[in-house]
C-alpha cells in the first residue's frame, strides 16, 4: 500500500507521451519474398510431393511468415543458381551438399522409422530454433515417452504448421475423435482441461491488466517496473507458452500466479487512481456540501450555547467540604 502510495505522487508530475506506431515486419507488402531461394523454386516445380510440401503445406505455415524456408531446417545452400551449373541434377547436388545430418537421421536406416526416436529427433530438430521449448519437452512426460512428438501437436501434415493456440489442447474424448484422447483416458483429460483453463486465462489477464496499464498512462501514472511488463506482452505471453511444453503443473501454476499478482496490483492501482479522479471531479459538489454543512453546524451550535451554557457561574460552584479535602492533600 506504501509503495502504492509513492506511485501515486508520481502521477501529476509526469505528463503522457506518445507512441510511434510500428509496421510489423510480417505485414510489409512483398510479391515472392522467396524468388532468390533456391529449394523453393526447384521444389516447387518438383511432381507429386515435392510440390505439395511448398505450396500447400509451408506456404502457409507461420515458418513461411517468419522467413524460415528449406534451408532453415533441412540446411543446403539456397543461394546458388541454376546457371552456376551444367545440369539441373548438379545444381541439385550442390545446393543439397551442405543439408542437415539431423534431417538425415529422420529418414535414416530403411526408411523404416521407430516411432520413440522419430519423437525425439524431431525434437532436437525443431530445438535448433526453438532450445527453451525442446527443452522443456525433452523433459516432459512426452518427450520422455518420444510421443507425442512437436509435429504431432502442431504439424497439419509435415510443414503446415499454423500458429500455436490453446485449441491444441483438445479436450474431446476418445468417441468425439479427440487427438489428446488418442492416449489418454477421461481422468487425465480432467487434468488437461485444467491446464488449458490456467493458460486461457492467464492469457486474457495478461491483455486485460495491460490494457488496464496503459489506461493509467494516459492519465499520466508512471511506474516502471509495471510498464516494463505491461509494454512487453508478447514476451509474457511466449513465457507462458514456452513453459507450458514441461507439462509440469507446479512451474505453469507458478508463473500463472506472478501474471495475477501482476494483474492484481495493476488493478488496485487502477481503483486507486479512478476513486481519486472521481475525488477531484467531485470537489466543487463536496465544497458546496462543506459550506452548508458548516452554516447548519454554527446554527446548531448557538442554539446549544443558547439552551445550556448561559450560566457560567455554575462552573464556579464547588462545594466547600470538597474544597478542604483538596488542601489537606
Ligand atoms: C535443382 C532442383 C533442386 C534444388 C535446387 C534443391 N532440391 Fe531438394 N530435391 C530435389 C529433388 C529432385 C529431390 C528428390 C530426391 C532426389 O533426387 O534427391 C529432392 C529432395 C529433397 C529432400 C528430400 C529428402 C532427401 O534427402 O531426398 C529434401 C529435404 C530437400 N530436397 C531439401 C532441399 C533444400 C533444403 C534445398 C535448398 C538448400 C534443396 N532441396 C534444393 C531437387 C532440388
Ligand atoms: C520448420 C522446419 C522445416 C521447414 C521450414 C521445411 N521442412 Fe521439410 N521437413 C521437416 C521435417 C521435420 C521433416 C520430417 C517430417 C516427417 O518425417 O514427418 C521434413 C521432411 C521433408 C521432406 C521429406 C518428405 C516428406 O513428405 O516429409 C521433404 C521433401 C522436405 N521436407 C522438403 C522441404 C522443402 C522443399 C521445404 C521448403 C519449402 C521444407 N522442407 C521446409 C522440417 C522442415
Ligand atoms: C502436447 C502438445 C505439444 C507438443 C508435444 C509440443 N507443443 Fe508447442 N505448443 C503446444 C500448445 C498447446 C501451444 C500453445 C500454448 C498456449 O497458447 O498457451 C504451443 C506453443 C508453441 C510455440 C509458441 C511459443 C511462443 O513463444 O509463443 C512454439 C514455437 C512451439 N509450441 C513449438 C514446439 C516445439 C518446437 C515442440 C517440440 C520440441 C513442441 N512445440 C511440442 C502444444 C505442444
Ligand atoms: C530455422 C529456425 C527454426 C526451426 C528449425 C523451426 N522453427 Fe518454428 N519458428 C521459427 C521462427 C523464426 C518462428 C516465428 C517466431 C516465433 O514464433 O518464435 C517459428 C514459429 C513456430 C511456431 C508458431 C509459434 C507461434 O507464435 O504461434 C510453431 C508452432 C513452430 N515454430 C514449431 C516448429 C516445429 C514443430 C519445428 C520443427 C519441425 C520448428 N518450429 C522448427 C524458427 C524455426
Ligand atoms: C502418443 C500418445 C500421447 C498423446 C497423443 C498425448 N499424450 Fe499426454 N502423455 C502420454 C504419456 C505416455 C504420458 C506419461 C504417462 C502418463 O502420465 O500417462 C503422458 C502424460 C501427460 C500428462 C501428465 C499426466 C499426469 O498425470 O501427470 C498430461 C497433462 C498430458 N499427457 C497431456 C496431453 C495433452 C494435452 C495431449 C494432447 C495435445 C496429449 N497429452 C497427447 C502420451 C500421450
Amino acid at each position: 500500500m506504501t509503495l502504492t502510495f509513492a506511485l501515486i505522487l508520481v502521477l501529476e508530475a509526469a505528463g503522457p507521451e506518445g507512441r510511434g506506431a510500428q509496421v510489423a515486419p510480417q505485414d510489409r507488402p512483398d510479391a515472392d519474398r522467396y524468388a532468390d531461394n533456391a529449394c523453393v523454386q526447384c521444389h516447387r516445380n518438383l511432381a507429386g510431393r515435392s510440390a505439395e510440401i511448398v505450396d500447400l503445406e509451408w506456404a502457409r505455415s507461420v515458418h513461411h511468415d517468419h522467413n524460415v524456408a528449406c534451408d532453415g531446417c533441412h540446411g543446403g545452400d539456397a543461394s546458388l543458381t541454376r546457371d552456376q551449373f551444367p545440369s539441373d541434377e548438379a545444381f541439385k547436388e550442390a545446393a543439397h551438399l551442405a543439408r542437415n545430418p539431423e534431417f538425415l537421421q529422420l529418414h535414416g536406416g530403411e526408411g523404416v522409422f521407430v516411432s520413440r526416436a522419430r519423437g525425439r529427433s524431431i525434437s532436437y530438430f525443431c530445438g535448433r530454433c526453438h532450445t527453451e521449448i525442446m527443452e522443456k519437452h525433452l523433459g516432459s512426460p512426452h518427450g520422455n515417452f518420444g510421443d507425442p512428438s512437436c509435429l504431432y501437436c502442431h504439424g497439419r501434415g509435415s510443414h503446415a504448421i499454423p500458429p500455436a493456440t490453446t485449441e491444441i489442447i483438445d479436450t474431446r474424448s476418445r468417441l468425439e475423435g479427440g487427438r489428446c484422447s488418442y492416449c489418454h483416458q477421461a481422468s487425465t483429460m480432467k487434468a488437461v482441461a485444467e491446464i488449458k483453463d490456467i493458460l486461457d486465462k492467464s492469457a486474457e489477464l495478461i491483455d486485460s491488466s495491460a490494457a488496464k496499464f496503459i489506461k493509467l498512462e494516459g492519465m499520466g501514472y508512471r511506474n516502471l517496473a509495471l510498464s516494463d511488463l505491461h509494454h512487453h506482452t508478447a514476451e509474457t505471453h511466449s513465457r507462458l507458452r514456452r513453459v507450458f511444453h514441461s507439462f509440469n503443473r507446479r512451474e505453469i501454476n507458478e508463473l500463472a500466479r506472478s501474471i495475477d499478482n501482476v494483474a492484481k496490483q495493476t488493478n488496485s492501482v487502477y481503483q486507486l487512481v479512478e476513486s481519486l479522479r472521481q475525488a477531484r471531479r467531485n470537489q466543487t459538489l463536496i465544497g458546496l456540501g462543506a459550506v452548508v454543512f458548516l452554516l447548519a453546524f454554527a446554527r446548531i451550535l448557538v442554539y446549544y450555547k443558547a439552551a445550556f451554557c448561559e450560566h457560567p457561574d455554575r462552573s464556579e460552584a464547588v462545594p466547600p467540604s470538597t474544597r478542604g479535602v483538596e488542601k489537606h492533600e
